[in-house]
């Protein structure tokens, strides 16, 4: 797959996405009731980040489980992480950041992948990979918006899926911005709620959101 076709379905998945939940899984049988209760209130494209010891397992369960699931695979640090997201069958790949290795190594993959970036330098080298959908990341400890406009002046092309800070209170104002695919956050998935296994309580807040950001 060329590049420039890699980048337009990520371009694409963020697109339809509007929000992207940033999910953490500690234990392995909460990741298809969580995903069921996702997709059950509209998120379908999830990002299941490497940050346990059972996230892989957790994807795959999704995947095989919840075909409605959109399944990416988040906090890739290296070119294993990214081949193992690309073996399990994740649709997408994003990192928090990109060292020159896994620029690399995701220019090469199959897998549509989005490199993070807080600045211009870490945006250019980015570029120079092939990456023009990034993840902007810490987005409200970067600089917030004020930042990604003055971003946008030198690299108007540049899309962008914000997370880091962002929640119930600002996502709609992130998603106003031009170049702004999607959001990204871990606060439709709260830990405490996932532990309670409240699974209806997270389709009711997800249905919620979807429909005030769609609106907006
Ligand atoms: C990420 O990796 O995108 C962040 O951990 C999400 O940040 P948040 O918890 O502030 O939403």
């Amino acid at each position: 797959m060329t590049a420039t076709s890699k980048q337009d379905q990520i371009a694409a998945l963020f697109r339809q996405a509007t929000v992207i939940p940033v999910l953490t899984i500690e234990r392995l049988e909460d990741a298809v009731p969580l995903a069921r209760a996702l997709v059950a209130g509209g998120v379908r494209t999830l990002e299941v980040t490497l940050r346990t010891p059972v996230a892989i397992e957790a994807a795959k369960a999704m995947i095989a489980e919840v075909p409605d699931a959109i399944v990416g695979i988040g906090t890739i640090l290296n070119g294993d992480d990214l081949a193992r997201a690309e073996a399990l069958g994740a649709k997408f790949g994003i990192s928090p950041g990109g060292t020159p290795e896994l620029l690399k190594a995701a220019a090469t993959s199959r897998l549509p992948f989005a490199p993070g970036i807080a600045t211009a330098s870490e945006l250019m080298q980015a570029l120079a990979c092939g990456f023009d959908v990034v993840k902007f990341f810490p987005a409200e400890q970067a600089g917030g918006i004020k930042a990604l406009r003055a971003l946008a002046g030198p690299f108007p092309h540049v899309r962008v899926c914000p997370t880091g800070g962002i929640g119930e209170a600002n996502a709609a104002t992130w998603l106003a911005e031009p170049n702004v695919l999607a959001v990204g956050g871990s606060w439709l998935c709260p830990s405490a709620e996932i532990r309670a296994g409240n699974w209806a309580g997270i389709t009711a807040m997800c249905a919620k959101a979807m429909k005030t950001l769609k609106a907006a």
